[in-house]
């Protein structure tokens, strides 16, 4: 602590000795109140949309990880963010990966061009949803927001558990959707037919499966409306990978979404390592909060079967030589290689080889990702930044996103690895200095991109202060 620092800022530093980075200067009180204030901000009463303008919604892994920030500030709105999106649960299991708010325009696809309402035998018809669905973070954010309800009064401690006693069954129900209308092989990893699944839209990964995507000439027209609410087009996806994300929408729409059909109909179909390692973990997270709630036994066998069957599934498809994770391709029938942070897969659910392990966790403080020369935080970047498909501004091909910081953070830590934890925490908590709150980052320069006011960095924060 500097001499003659004020009393109120004698906290703890972020990323510096008195509690100031040189580029802003925010304390981490201050830091925390913004990104406090930002989530109020996005708050539509119960729901938080993902960002202002550019995701006027809630978004399936968004929810989780805004539950996770708001779980220290209040453990009761965080109920509600999950209790929002798990009403809009599907009958057949699956979560959506948005469920729209009520009266808010800016966003396309929006529920007029998804009508899974009138085409999908499982969606819900109160409330409006899209037809595919995202990660499976959700347990995490349930164990976060338990632990904290134990930090605080009766009350909230009683609020907390009757929300794991009133959805206990949705949230087994869903990880049991995933173990079999997305596994049905028993392979051990999930299958996507759209990349928005994958939660990282145009990532390099999905660049050969997508190549395979053919548009018809039947594609009904539309327009972009993501492209009002950025600075710079080239930060967002292409126009020819829009026409494909919008056909592959069309493809589900005529097989009435239904997961008997999608295997046969869908142009797209790839293996998702990163969604299978998420899976595996969640599997136990939720596996533990059962045990600790004591929820059926029968329950808590089968999470902890599906746990070992895809992290099993998730090892099988690391390379022998450095634990590399990789997609596959079901239409191509091939590995998928490229060099994106999907391949540290293995590092969130574990199960490698101590060897290959060390060779991983080499290759992701390497020159191939974290420990590139010119990187501006140590912080892993979305794609490698030596690689062929890299693009700095381009959003899943080389950006940095703070809420993959924050997951290898918390996945770390879980593996008991504290140290590496702290770190990844601390370069998080430095980038996130320059107060926008930024969906994603240009690596070398640390320059904000894309959504500014993104409620899931603004979560990761406020956990990582907590
Ligand atoms: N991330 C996608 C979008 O940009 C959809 O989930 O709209």
């Amino acid at each position: 602590m500097g001499v003659g620092t004020a009393p109120d800022e004698r906290e703890r530093a972020i990323g510096g000795q008195n509690g100031h980075v040189p580029n802003v200067g925010f304390t981490s009180t201050q830091l925390a109140a913004r990104a406090a204030y930002l989530l109020r901000g996005n708050d539509l009463g119960t729901m938080t949309s993902a960002a202002p303008k550019l995701y006027p919604h809630m978004w399936s892994w968004d929810a989780a990880f805004v539950a996770v920030g708001l779980a220290p500030l209040s453990v009761e709105r965080a109920v509600i963010e999950m209790d929002t999106l798990l009403s809009a649960q599907w009958s057949n299991g699956m979560i959506p990966h948005i469920v729209f708010a009520n009266g808010r325009d800016g966003y396309f696809p929006g529920p007029a061009r998804w009508e899974t309402a009138r085409l999908a035998a499982h969606a819900p018809t109160f409330v409006d949803t899209s037809g595919i669905t995202q990660p499976p973070v959700h347990a995490i954010a349930v164990q976060r927001i338990l632990d904290h309800s134990r930090r605080r009064g009766r009350t909230t401690r009683q609020a907390a558990d009757e929300f794991i006693d009133r959805r206990w069954g949705n949230l087994v129900r869903w990880h049991r959707w995933l173990a079999h209308a997305r596994d049905p092989q028993g392979r051990g990893r999930i299958t996507l037919f759209h990349g928005w699944e994958s939660g990282m839209d145009n990532s390099p990964r999905w660049d050969a499966a997508y190549a395979n995507v053919v548009v018809g000439d039947d594609l009904p027209p539309y327009r972009r409306a993501d492209l009002d609410h950025v600075d710079d087009s080239a930060m967002r996806p292409s126009d020819s990978e829009y026409d494909r994300y919008l056909w592959l929408v069309e493809q589900m729409k005529r097989a009435h979404y239904d997961d008997e059909k999608l295997p046969q109909v869908m142009d797209f179909a790839v293996e998702d390592v990163f969604v299978s390692a998420i899976f595996a973990v969640a599997c136990d997270v939720l596996a533990t909060i059962g045990e600790d709630y004591a929820k059926p036994r029968s329950d808590v066998r089968d999470l902890r079967a599906w746990s070992d069957r895809f992290r099993a599934g998730v090892v099988a498809a690391s390379s022998e030589r450095n634990g590399m994770a990789r997609d596959f391709d079901l239409r191509a029938g091939r590995w998928i290689t490229t060099e994106t942070i999907a391949a540290f897969a293995p590092l969130l659910c574990g199960g490698l080889p101590r060897d290959r392990e060390r060779t991983l966790v080499r290759v992701f403080d390497g020159p191939r990702f974290c420990g590139h020369p010119d990187l501006r935080y140590v912080v892993p970047p979305s794609t490698s930044p030596i690689s062929p498909d890299f693009r700095p501004k381009e959003y899943w091909r080389g950006p940095v996103w703070p809420v993959m910081t924050w997951l290898f953070s918390w996945a770390f830590a879980r593996r008991g690895w504290p140290e590496r934890a702290v770190r990844l925490r601390d370069e998080g908590l430095r980038q996130a200095q320059d107060g926008s709150f930024a969906e994603y980052y240009e690596p070398f320069t640390g320059e904000p991109l894309g959504s500014m006011q993104q409620s899931w960095t603004a979560a990761a924060v406020l956990d990582w202060l907590d």
